[in-house]
């Protein structure tokens, strides 16, 4: 049997069941690389330190150098009963430089080095979120690109409300990605924040220089107070809400394509590498990946309450609950990292049937806010015009057509200050083109979001 790193004062064996509870190997072995560059990084500082020599600190740098490379060439092998990746990867490096391997521990406890790990893992993560992110916005951008002068109904309540842009409503999905992209880059701000030098939960008596290690591995400064930089996981937390949230924007986006890939909207074609057939209804086009993409968004918040209830009511410092952290997290990576590239993918190749959109747009009435506008403009109060426009939407009902068909002896019967000029306000193009305010839909405002997210995507 293996003989435990820390089994000096153990008489009986682990039973094999409490081995496989307790073991995290089979899924932290995958923040190996953060394990071998955090160890290189305390190896180092320990030899300028003068707490180990150099040539213990160069034989431990070469050990984790070629460990890095068994493991990537799959050669390592993997023992559930050294428990983590951590115990795994110091006990290869002793099977080979011997008592440097057995140095590189010094001053250094596996709390702080698996808060270490894991704040680069989450960090390493959340980077490559915001790259996918930008992606994705920069997508949205050039469908919005095509589509500024496409108009569709813009709804309130699922009903038919005024024209809008296409161009602007794929738009508010770019500035939501974008609070995205800014919140991950604040999350990763307190992220790479280095916990070494805190070993078990009291500092150390070893002279470190935690300083130094910190900037090696590129974070942004040291921990504050030992005890809370063993068992702060809030980097974590952060980063799962930024992911909830992402999912969260994503899944709104895929409620949408869902709808509009309904032949009774009819709004998008659905490229057929994102869609799936029925078995049975040979007709069938299902947006799927929308839909798995709309469903997997409760795993993510399910991982952000699971690390929720972990850290709640955990008396300081470590406490073994919180190698519960990690697979929620890696399994929300999966997810979030999938999601984005597949939306990214799927919004190059969306096409939009703008001819069904214009033929709808027609069908609900959405220019009647332009004539109540229009009868102010005659010195009607807005009150008593809303309540005109609606007589005429009722009149335009039961004649089944649009207000911008009703006969001028029609508009008559609702109020003598109609004139001929009401047919120019009733266009739908006229009443996006209205809306130029900063933020709103006319065209040149468009334009203008579109220039601000290329500036930034640059
Ligand atoms: N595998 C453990 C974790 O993920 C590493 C830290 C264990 N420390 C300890 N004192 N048992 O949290």
């Amino acid at each position: 049997a293996e003989k435990k790193m820390w089994g000096g004062r153990f008489r009986q064996k682990t039973a094999a069941r409490v081995e496989e509870y307790t073991q995290s190997v089979s899924y932290d072995r995958l923040m190996y690389r953060q394990d071998i560059a955090g160890s290189m990084a305390h190896a180092r500082m320990l030899a300028r330190q003068g707490v180990i020599s150099a040539q213990d600190a160069e034989q431990i740098v070469d050990g984790l150098e070629r460990i890095r490379q068994e493991i990537e060439s799959g050669q390592f092998v993997w023992r559930a009963e050294l428990e983590d990746v951590h115990m795994n990867i110091e006990s290869r490096l002793s099977e080979l430089v011997g008592d440097a391997g057995k140095r590189l521990h010094t001053g250094r406890s596996r709390n702080d080095q698996v808060a270490l790990d894991f704040r680069l893992y989450v960090s390493d993560a959340v980077r490559e979120w915001q790259e996918l992110v930008r992606g994705v916005i920069a997508e949205l951008v050039k469908q919005a690109e095509q589509h500024v002068d496409t108009l569709l109904p813009g709804c309130t309540h699922m009903q038919p409300a005024q024209p809008v842009s296409l161009g602007h409503h794929l738009l508010a999905y770019a500035w939501m990605l974008r609070r995205d992209y800014d919140r991950l880059a604040d999350c990763d701000r307190r992220t790479r924040v280095c916990p070494l030098g805190a070993a078990a939960l009291a500092g150390t008596t070893y002279p470190l220089d935690p300083a130094s290690v910190a900037e090696e591995l590129g974070m942004h400064g040291t921990f504050r107070n030992s005890m809370d930089a063993v068992s702060d996981r809030d980097f974590a937390l952060e980063a799962l809400f930024c992911a909830s949230l992402i999912m969260a924007h994503l899944s709104r986006f895929c409620e949408e394509m869902i709808i509009w890939a309904n032949p009774n909207f009819g709004y998008i074609y659905l490229p057929d590498a994102y869609a799936t057939g029925s078995s049975i209804m040979p007709q069938k086009k299902n947006p799927d990946v929308a839909e798995i993409m709309r469903g997997k968004v409760g795993r993510v918040y399910g991982a952000l309450m699971t690390l929720l209830t972990t850290v709640k009511g955990l008396p300081m410092t470590y406490n073994r609950d919180l190698q519960e952290d990690k697979e929620p997290f890696m399994d929300t990576d999966r997810t979030v990292s999938a999601s984005l590239s597949l939306m990214a993918g799927m919004l190059s190749e969306l096409r939009f049937n703008t001819g069904r959109m214009a033929s709808v747009l027609r069908s609900g009435f959405l220019n009647a806010t332009e004539l109540a506008d229009y009868l102010v403009g005659k010195g009607i109060p807005f009150r008593e015009a809303h309540h005109l426009t609606g007589a005429a939407v009722a009149l335009a009902e039961d004649r089944g057509k649009p207000l911008e068909d009703l006969t001028m002896d029609e508009f008559r019967t609702i109020s003598e200050c109609i004139d001929d000029d009401v047919y120019a306000v009733l266009a739908y193009d006229a009443a996006v083109a209205r809306r130029r305010t900063q933020g709103g839909t006319g065209p040149d405002s468009v334009r203008a979001q579109i220039a601000e997210l290329a500036d930034w995507l640059e």
